[in-house]
């Protein structure tokens, strides 16, 4: 019998962006971005739900130490996106347009390589609003 089972950690992080492609005209970039174009940037409270899936450890009865996963997420995604203007602060969205679905596959990439492969499967979903989440992989 096997006990597989998904586990969550949440973490926030506030930051800046601009949305806009760089070799579009303002115009064409106010009629397909809108607001999110605003050439002084906004800000967005992201709130980030990461799910990691395997076994439970027999001994421990943990999945993870959600310790070390807290100070994963700290390390990899707050202290390098949080208070930060995306578009100017961050070399990760130098070329990549900083939308909700971007920065989820971004964390994703991130998160995947501080996570063994052979114990997690994850996933990562953003809300950029109440609303509005983007989740990576589906
Ligand atoms: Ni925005």
């Amino acid at each position: 019998m096997t006990h597989k089972i998904a586990v969550y950690r949440r973490a926030r992080f506030n930051a800046a962006h601009r949305l806009y492609c760089k070799d579009w005209s303002f115009e064409k970039n106010e009629e397909v971005f809108g607001k999110c174009n605003n050439p002084h940037f906004h800000g967005h409270n992201y709130s980030l739900e990461v799910k990691l899936i395997g076994e439970i450890d027999p001994v421990t009865g943990f999945l993870i130490d959600l310790n070390e996963l807290r100070e994963i997420i700290r390390e990899e995604v707050e202290e390098r996106f949080d208070h930060k203007n995306l578009n100017l602060d961050c070399e990760e969205f130098a070329d990549l347009n900083p939308t909700v679905e971007n920065i989820t596959v971004v964390i994703y990439n991130i998160l995947r390589k501080r996570l063994d492969r052979d114990k997690y499967e994850i996933s990562v979903r953003l809300y950029e609003t109440e609303n509005n989440y983007a989740e990576y992989p589906i």
